[in-house]
C-alpha cells in the first residue's frame, strides 16, 4: 500500500452543478470557468465533461493545455494576452480575449491581414484590477472595431462583493455597466453583455444578462457565507480523503505536535492521519476544524504539520489505524475547513499539491 492521501473527483457532481448553473442561467449563455487547473481539479477531466459549454480560463497557457488534449470547445481567456505572439496564437487556436488595456489594443493591431480574433472588452466598474474606465468605452470600442482582424463580442465587467448580503456594491457596479451601455446607444447594438460570477447568478437575476460566468459553484462550493452549498443544493465534486496512519493513548497534560499547542485534559486516545499542508490541507485549521472518520465527525487537535494532522478520538473509541479519513467533501464540507482556517474554499481548492494523486469518478467524457 503506498500513502493514503487521495483526492476523488465526481465528475458526475460537476455536471450536475454544471446543469443547474445552466438552469439559473435560463436564455444566458453559461460559461463555465475552469482556470487555475479547473479550481485544482484537473483542467482538461472538467473541460471534457462539457463537451458543448463555452470554457473560460485565466491564460492562453491554459487554453493550449485543453487544445493539446483535444478540446475542441469554444474558450474564453479571461485574462487577455500578454504578448502579440499570445494573440496570434490566440487567432490560431480560435481563442476570444478579453481586452482590459490600451497596450492589448496595440498587439491585436499587429495581427496580419486575413487573421481573425473575437474579444470582449473589460470595463472597470468598481473592482480596480482590470478594464477600461467606462469613459474610455466608446473609444476603445471604435478603436478596436477600426482593426480588421477583430471582432468585438461583448462587454464585461465583474463584480467585487457579490458574495455578500449587502447588495450595493453590486447594484452600484450593475447601474454603471448599464449607463456604459445606454451611452454607446446603437455602438453596443448586438454585443453580449456580462457581468455574473457564481453569487450573482445565485442571488442576483438583473446581473445575468446575456451569458454568465459561474465557477466555484460547479465545484459544489458555495460562493455566499450566509447560505451554505447543501442549502443551495450544490454537490461537492472534491473529496479530499486519507487514512488513519497511528493511533496514541495520551495520559493528562501531554501535549500533541508542534510547539505543543494542544495539552490533554484528561486521558485521550488520538489520531495521526496522513495528510499536512505538504498536500494542501491548510496549516492554519483551527483545533475543533471537523474531519469525518467512519461515520462521524472528530475534531482536528493541535498544529497541522507538513505531512500529518492530528485528531481527537474522544467520541470515536471504535477507529483504528488504516480507517478511511474524508477532509472534505460530501461529508464535511470544503467551505467549513475554509472557514475554521481563516481562508476561502477557492484558494483550499486550487491549493491541493501535484503529491495528491487525482482519482477520476463517473466520467462521460468521449474524448
Ligand atoms: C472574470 C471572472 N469571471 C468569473 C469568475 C468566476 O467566479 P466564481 O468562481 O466566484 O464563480 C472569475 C473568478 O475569479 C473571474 O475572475
Amino acid at each position: 500500500m503506498t500513502r493514503p492521501a487521495i483526492a476523488t473527483i465526481d465528475l458526475q457532481a460537476f455536471r450536475a452543478n454544471y446543469a443547474f448553473a445552466e438552469e439559473l442561467a435560463g436564455d444566458a449563455l453559461c460559461v463555465a470557468v475552469i482556470k487555475a487547473n479547473g479550481y485544482g481539479h484537473g483542467i482538461c477531466q472538467v473541460a471534457k465533461e462539457l463537451p458543448a459549454s463555452t470554457l473560460a480560463v485565466a491564460c492562453v497557457d491554459e487554453a493550449m493545455l485543453l487544445r493539446a488534449e483535444g478540446v475542441k470547445n469554444p474558450i474564453v481567456v479571461l485574462e487577455g494576452a500578454f504578448s502579440a505572439e499570445e494573440v496570434r496564437l490566440a487567432s490560431c487556436e480560435t481563442l476570444q480575449l478579453i481586452v482590459h488595456a490600451a497596450y492589448q489594443i496595440e498587439q491585436l493591431a499587429e495581427l496580419q491581414l486575413g487573421d481573425s480574433i473575437d474579444v470582449w472588452v473589460k470595463i472597470n466598474t468598481g473592482m480596480n484590477r482590470l478594464g477600461f474606465p467606462p469613459a474610455l468605452c466608446d473609444e476603445v470600442l471604435a478603436k478596436l472595431r477600426r482593426l480588421s482582424s477583430v471582432r468585438v463580442l461583448g462587454l464585461m465587467t465583474h463584480f467585487s462583493c457579490a458574495d455578500e448580503i449587502d447588495m450595493a456594491e453590486t447594484e452600484r457596479q450593475l447601474s454603471l455597466f448599464g449607463s456604459v451601455v445606454h451611452k454607446l446607444g446603437s455602438a453596443a447594438e448586438g454585443l453580449l453583455l456580462t457581468a455574473a460570477n457564481s453569487a450573482a447568478l445565485l442571488e442576483h437575476n438583473p446581473s445575468r444578462f446575456d451569458c454568465v460566468r459561474p465557477g466555484i459553484m460547479l465545484y459544489g462550493s458555495s460562493p455566499l457565507a450566509h447560505i451554505s452549498s447543501e442549502a443551495l443544493g450544490l454537490k461537492a465534486v472534491m473529496s479530499l480523503e486519507s487514512r488513519i496512519m497511528a493511533i496514541h493513548e495520551l495520559e493528562t497534560g501531554d501535549c500533541v505536535g508542534y510547539g505543543g499547542t494542544w495539552r490533554a485534559s484528561r486521558e485521550t486516545r488520538i489520531a495521526t492521519i496522513a495528510m499536512g499542508y505538504g498536500d494542501g490541507y491548510p496549516r492554519h485549521a483551527e483545533t475543533g476544524t471537523p474531519v469525518w472518520i467512519g461515520d462521524r465527525v472528530v475534531p482536528l487537535i493541535g498544529r497541522v504539520s507538513m505531512d500529518m494532522l492530528t485528531v481527537d478520538l474522544s467520541y470515536h473509541p471504535d477507529a483504528q489505524v488504516g480507517d478511511s479519513v474524508e477532509l472534505w467533501g460530501k461529508n464535511i464540507s470544503v467551505d467549513e475547513v475554509a472557514s475554521a482556517s481563516g481562508t476561502i474554499s477557492y484558494e483550499l481548492l486550487t491549493g491541493v499539491t501535484s503529491r495528491v494523486p487525482r482519482l477520476y469518478l463517473n466520467s462521460q467524457s468521449e474524448l
